[in-house]
């Protein structure tokens, strides 16, 4: 048995009958430790305690809903926050929940708050199509589309998306749809519906498909959580940050954990138990290198940093954060004439816009439907190799609309990830536009896009970038990072480019494994929630079934 040490705080608060933070934890006992509540972690933890397995999951933020402690509700619902309605998410990053969620110590942004991204994610919720997983994809034997589809089946049976999620049936402020859906019309492009379509994705435009369900954020917090939360076999301690797994050699004992601003304590796994980390693709190589698995260089800076890490000995050389990647955005501003703008979301707020409240409260309405208004997506082939884009499309202010373009699945460039002396994770070599062939693909979807946004009487003028190397200049983050502890066959520690093979499992070590954006070798071709989640069902469903 480990020592407890318990902070008189921490004491005082479990005496209070308080929810918010850890005061002990069962030592010796569960069959998974699962590190962070984020999709993938949740998913996980719950399929592992519907298996009959005894189950302890570690979060470092706080419950986003009521029904999992938070109490900033809106002033004229008792049950919702302003995260969970739909008609705010446009505006989430000025809410003072924003400040209190994002992780301080990434490189890029990511959510430290149950639910991870999908707390404060823009909803967007696009199926992966069967190519993801095909056609010019790394992932290996295995994790086809036809291995992984059952996943997917069993995800949207919990958690679908909705391209309608007004109850009346109508779509509200729809004049960008109106202006944009004109223009692809004339180019020819076809209107599907990316939920009952997904593997359309050449010259195709779709209402936007969100993460909302009963007009409210859904996303595991909502559609998986619930079924566990109060099973025996089930822990949730929030407000515990895991600093690294220890480990007896290639065998995992327990995690290190800091339970308050300067305790900490070791929780240990039950007899022939597991861990498994789900911190997200910018936090799980965090949790590697401080357990000594990853480049000598990115473990020793982890050691001059304060952790204690495991003797060098021990240390499991592996390509931990190299091999980053993420979609680039290249934004385009248009001008249109027709007439649309953004809700006054402090009038939402403060309850005077009674309008949409009322109608929101029948389930219908504005305040139902997320930012986008259209998402569009396309293709282009070079030297016989296909590079997908999508173009996610908001009104920002009067009659302009902001249009994102992605560049998706078919991309080759990967960057690097690391650690400062300070814990943070740092980005050692940008993961965008590293390939020429990358650069050529994107310079030319652009360029025909804005060709055909030029052509006269398309009724649309560019404005703020004017020209191609202006948009292509002006990259932004997708926030779709990716393959930091990526799956495959060769082997990391072998010279092979792999850090968990086929079951999850980290190379060289007998029980732990990882689940989330970092072991993915590729990247979807739309926003990459919903590919997260359904990896997240196929690797649990692998991991139970490992032995
Ligand atoms: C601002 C933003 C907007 C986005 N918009 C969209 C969108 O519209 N559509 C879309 O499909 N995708 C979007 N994404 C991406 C999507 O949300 C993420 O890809 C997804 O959430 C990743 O899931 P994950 O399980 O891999 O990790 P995360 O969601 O990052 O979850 C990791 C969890 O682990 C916890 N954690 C981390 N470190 C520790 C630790 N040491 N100890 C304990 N707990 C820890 C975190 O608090 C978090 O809860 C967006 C992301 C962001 C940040
Ligand atoms: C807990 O989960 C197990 C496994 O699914 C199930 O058999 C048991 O009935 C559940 N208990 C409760 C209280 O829901
Ligand atoms: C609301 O929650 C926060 C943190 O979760 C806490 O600090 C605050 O005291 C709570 N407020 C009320 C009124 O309970
Ligand atoms: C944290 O604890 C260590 C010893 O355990 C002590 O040296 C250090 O000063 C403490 N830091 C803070 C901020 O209290
Ligand atoms: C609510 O916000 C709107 C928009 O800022 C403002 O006009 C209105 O006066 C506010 N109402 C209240 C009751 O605060
Ligand atoms: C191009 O790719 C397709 C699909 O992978 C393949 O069937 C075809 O043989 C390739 N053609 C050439 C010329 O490489
Ligand atoms: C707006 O532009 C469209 C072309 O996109 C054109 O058909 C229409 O006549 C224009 N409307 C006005 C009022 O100028
Ligand atoms: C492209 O646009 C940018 C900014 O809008 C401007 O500074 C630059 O001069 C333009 N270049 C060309 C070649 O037009
Ligand atoms: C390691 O892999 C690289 C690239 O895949 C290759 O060039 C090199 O020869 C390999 N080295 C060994 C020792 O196998």
């Amino acid at each position: 048995m480990q020592l407890l040490r318990v902070s008189f705080q921490a004491a005082l608060i479990a005496a209070a009958g308080s929810v918010a933070s850890a005061s002990s934890f069962k030592n010796d006992y569960y069959d998974y430790i699962v590190v962070g509540g984020g999709p993938s972690g949740i998913i996980t933890a719950e399929r592992f305690v519907e298996a009959g397995k005894k189950v302890l999951l570690l979060e470092r933020g706080h419950g986003p809903t009521v029904t999992t402690g938070a109490n900033d509700t809106l002033s004229w619902s008792n049950e919702l926050t302003p995260i969970d309605l739909p008609g705010m998410s446009a505006n989430v990053g000025a809410l003072p929940e924003w400040k209190r969620y994002m992780c301080t110590d990434t490189p890029g942004m990511a959510a430290c708050v149950l639910g991870g991204g999908t707390t404060v994610n823009y909803m967007v919720f696009i199926h992966p199509s069967d190519h993801d997983f095909d056609h010019n994809s790394n992932w290996p034997t295995g994790w086809k589309w036809k291995d992984v589809k059952p996943a997917a089946e069993r995800l949207y049976q919990r958690n679908a998306g909705t391209t309608q999620p007004s109850a009346d049936g109508k779509r509200y402020d729809q004049g960008a749809y109106k202006v944009l859906s004109n223009f692809f019309n004339r180019l020819g492009w076809k209107s599907v519906d990316s939920i009952e379509e997904p593997d359309k994705k050449h010259k195709v435009y779709t209402y936007p498909a969100w993460n909302i369900e009963d007009h409210v954020r859904a996303g595991p917090v909502r559609t998986y959580l619930p079924l566990v939360q109060k099973n025996e076999s089930f822990d949730l301690h929030m407000g515990v940050k895991v600093l690294r797994v220890v480990r007896e050699g290639s065998k995992v004992t327990g995690v290190e954990v800091q339970t308050g601003s300067n305790e900490t304590e070791i929780v240990t796994v039950g007899h022939n138990g597991r861990v498994v980390l789900s911190a997200g693709a910018l936090s799980t190589p965090r949790l590697l290198f401080n357990s000594g698995i990853g480049p000598a260089k990115q473990i020793e800076m982890a050691q001059s940093s304060g952790i204690s890490v495991p003797a060098k000995q021990d240390w499991i050389q592996l390509p931990v954060g190299v091999g980053l990647m993420d979609h680039p955005i290249f934004t385009m501003l248009i001008q249109t004439n027709a007439t649309f703008g953004v809700p006054d979301y402090d009038s939402i707020l403060n309850g005077s816009d009674t309008a949409d409240i009322e109608l929101y409260k029948q389930g219908s309405g504005l305040l139902t439907q997320g930012k986008h208004r259209m998402i569009f997506f396309s293709s282009n082939t070079f030297s016989n190799h296909t590079r997908y884009y999508q173009g996610s499309c908001a009104p920002t202010k009067n009659g302009v609309v902001e249009i994102k373009v992605y560049m998706t699945h078919g991309l080759t460039s990967h960057g690097v990830l690391g650690l400062d002396s300070k814990q943070n994770t740092v980005i050692e070599k940008s993961p965008y536009m590293q390939t020429s062939d990358d650069r050529v693909a994107a310079r030319a979807f652009v360029q025909g896009l804005v060709k055909d946004i030029q052509a006269p009487g398309s009724g649309l003028t560019l404005v703020k970038n004017t020209n191609i190397t202006a948009i292509l200049k002006d990259l932004q983050p997708g926030t779709h990072y990716a393959s930091t502890a990526k799956m495959g066959v060769d082997d990391g520690r072998k010279n092979g480019t792999s850090v968990v093979d086929t079951n999850t499992k980290v190379y060289g070590t007998d029980n732990l494994f990882i689940v989330d954006g970092s072991i993915h070798p590729d990247l979807s071709t739309g926003n990459i929630q919903a590919t997260i989640m359904v990896v997240a069902e196929a690797a649990a469903a692998k991991i139970l079934a490992y032995n």
